[in-house]
């Protein structure tokens, strides 16, 4: 950069002085979890190619072995992000079993932080992980000691959130509060943002970053270890304006692609999950790409400065465009055939239809109708804007979303799978449907 005159310098070196550096000139960005599982090129393009559409920045892409079906994968994302513009970034797999140490993955770390399309915040490479809240600094400082100055945004979900986090942790340059979703202790409660206000709050006195997480919900089924349900009722709808009114420097999508964990919102290919016939079995019938119809407007509102979902409209010139989402069984269901039974948590599952629908300027009197079979759940009045919608009293049968601008149909959709009152599986995932589809 060069400066043409002391007055823009002055200016410059003022506004550097009155805010934290790393907020200044790195935009507004939005990541993606990404599961780098066994994925062909094919596909890893793909996923860059529907990313970039939706507006986002960059991949975080959470590795937890070198081996070469993961460094393939990762090789071939790079080829796909140089080719297209796009970003990516590690995201280090530090829970139990995996990476425990920095020193672990600093000489691979190194060998990708030359690539064009490795995503750097403010000239600095970004580093990220999932766990490693016992890492000591020094540990840390040890990283950045061998690979150069790096931005170290770490995802924790077993830390305790405090106004003096960063106390004894100045190798941080941020965090990411991995917990998107209420505890199962919590019980029937919308999504919180107390903690990350108290994590942002603490990272922004310190001059750091805070990341802040979006997810739909969280539903395991694997095995009777991992089968647990963490809240996507009264969540991705709420989040959505707490983020715009929190103003995080950041935002991390949880997830694109974990299928395992059920919420992804972006593609799920076959061959990573070949070898988890138990992941494909709550899945496969489950795509959720349905999401980018309210995810896309939302991005383009967060990084234009917007501070609520008010200007939040349809993106396709039609009246009305969103997304609903439901669970395909109900909280009283038979599923005792499956031998995994229930998912812990189950009690906090809601029989309702939830969903967003922005409805462009000007367009008046429009009315949600939500349909389960042939009973009528209920009727939203709709606004021009962003209308969070939740409707109770789910019933087995076909769920169905239309618009109604007097007797005529402006917007609407159905999956295709039907709320049932008894199946093989104790399936929790979301059946998600994007309008128009
Ligand atoms: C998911 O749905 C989208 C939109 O209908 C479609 O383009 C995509 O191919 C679907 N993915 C799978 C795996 O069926």
């Amino acid at each position: 950069m060069r400066f043409v005159s002391t007055f823009a310098l002055g200016a410059l070196v003022a506004l550097a002085w009155c805010r934290p550096s790393a907020r200044q000139t790195a935009g507004k960005p939005v990541f993606a979890h990404y599961m780098i599982g066994g994925i062909t090129a094919e596909h890893t393009h793909q996923d860059v190619v529907d990313a970039k559409a939706m507006g986002m920045d960059a991949f975080a892409m959470n590795i937890n072995i070198f081996a070469d079906w993961s460094t393939g994968t990762v090789d071939s994302l790079f080829t796909a992000a140089d080719e297209l513009g796009f970003g990516l970034f590690f995201s280090f797999d530090m829970s139990p079993g995996y990476f425990n140490d920095p020193s672990q993955y600093a000489s691979q770390l190194q060998s990708y932080l030359s690539r064009p399309s490795y995503y750097k915040y403010n000239n600095k490479a970004l580093v990220s992980t999932f766990g490693g809240e016992s890492v000591p600094d020094s540990s840390w400082a040890a990283l950045k000691a061998t690979v150069g100055d790096v931005l170290i945004v770490p995802g924790f979900d077993q830390a305790t959130p405090s106004a003096n986090f960063f106390d004894g942790r100045p190798s941080l340059d941020g965090m990411l509060n991995w917990n998107s979703w209420p505890t199962q202790q919590q019980g029937i409660v919308p999504v919180s943002d107390a903690d990350d206000i108290t994590y942002m709050s603490a990272a922004h006195s310190a001059s750091k970053i805070f990341l802040m997480g979006i997810s739909p919900l969280q539903y395991k089924h694997m095995d009777s270890v991992n089968n647990w349900y963490r809240r996507g009722e009264s969540n991705l709808e709420v989040r959505l304006p707490q983020v715009l009114a929190m103003q995080p420097d950041m935002l991390e999508i949880q997830t694109w692609n974990d299928a395992g964990e059920a919420h992804y919102v972006g593609n799920i290919w076959p061959e990573p999950m070949s070898g988890s016939p138990a992941i494909i079995a709550y899945t496969e019938a489950y795509n959720h790409t349905g999401y980018k119809n309210i995810l896309a407007p939302f991005i383009h509102a967060w990084k234009t400065g917007a501070t609520t979902t008010a200007g939040m409209v349809p993106t396709n010139g039609l009246p009305v465009q969103g997304t609903f989402w439901h669970h395909t069984l109900l909280t009283t269901s038979d599923c005792s055939s499956d031998p995994l039974g229930k998912p812990g948590g189950v009690e906090n599952v809601e029989d309702v239809v939830s969903g967003v629908a922005l409805v462009a300027a000007g367009q008046t009197d429009l009315i949600l109708v939500v349909n389960s079979g042939t009973t009528e759940l209920g009727k939203v009045s709709l606004t021009p804007g962003y209308n969070a919608f939740k409707v109770g009293g789910l019933v087995p049968g076909k769920v169905t979303v239309q618009v109604w601008k007097g007797s005529v149909m402006v917007g609407g959709g159905s999956g295709g799978i039907e709320v049932a009152a008894s199946a093989a599986l104790c399936n929790y995932n979301f059946q998600v449907v994007g309008f128009p589809s």
